[in-house]
């Protein structure tokens, strides 16, 4: 019961409850012949963060790690007409590829991409007192969670949710002795969300077509 499987169960699914999107499909086509890497999140996953947003009735989102703006589309659906998403990316050959597929999903004026490595402009967010957010994705470098997650209480208020994808890594997590620095980032990740009295929070474990893996949902708490 492995991989077939799961990506047949995955099609399943998407063919009754996540229809054909021709924005969606179009940014994945034009990711693809940039020669973006094809790690965005599943289509049920992308449906299941537009499903939160709307779920937190979120006004304002911010994503870490764009890539090509898949996600991206999801979440911003979700926004009101008015509201706004902030999405952080190092490599500005991919926030070129997501301004561009937001333009054609007619977000770009709820959307800014921000280039950086999210350490600084998670810094440079917080300087402009830029939250409370009402939801923060955060998928970008897994050796950088620990921090992002930091930076995610300082921009929320109780209330607010965090997602954080790729945080079982076929189930690496649970190996103490790891050797894989993105999973003692990740086992730091974990802990941080057990250990922050701001946070309750609980772990998914996921399988589908992009494999074995796990997605966090955090709510943001006065305490605990
Ligand atoms: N959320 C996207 C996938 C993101 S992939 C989706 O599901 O559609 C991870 C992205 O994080 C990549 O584009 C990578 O360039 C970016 N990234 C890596 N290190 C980063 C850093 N230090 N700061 C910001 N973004 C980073
Ligand atoms: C990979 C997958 C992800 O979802 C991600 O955010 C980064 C990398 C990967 O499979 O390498
Ligand atoms: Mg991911």
């Amino acid at each position: 019961m492995t991989q077939d499987r799961w990506t047949a169960v995955d099609s399943y699914i998407n063919d009754l409850l996540v229809p054909p999107d021709s924005v969606l499909e179009a940014a994945l086509e034009a990711s693809e012949a940039a020669g973006l890497p094809a790690i965005q999140v599943a289509a049920n996953q992308g449906k299941l963060l537009h499903l939160l947003a709307r779920l937190q009735g979120a006004r304002s989102i911010l994503e870490v790690g764009t890539l090509g703006g898949y996600s991206t589309i999801w979440l911003a659906r979700a926004l009101p007409v008015d509201g706004r998403l902030v999405t952080l990316e190092l490599d500005p050959r991919h926030a070129e590829v997501a301004r561009s597929n937001l333009t054609r999903a007619g977000l770009a004026e709820r959307v800014e991409v921000r280039v950086g490595p999210a350490v600084e402009t998670l810094a440079r967010l917080a300087d402009e007192d830029a939250g409370p957010f009402d939801l923060v994705f955060i998928d970008a470098d897994k050796e950088g969670y620990p921090d992002y997650l930091g930076w995610a209480l300082r921009l929320t208020r109780p209330g607010s949710l965090v997602v954080a994808d790729n945080v079982v890594r076929d189930g690496a997590v649970i190996d103490p002795a790891s050797s894989d620095p993105r999973v003692q980032a990740m086992r730091r990740f974990t802990q941080l969300l057990a250990d922050e009295p701001r946070l309750d929070a609980t772990v998914l474990q996921t399988v589908g077509n992009k494999g074995y893996d796990g997605l966090a949902f955090a709510l943001v708490v006065k305490d605990r």
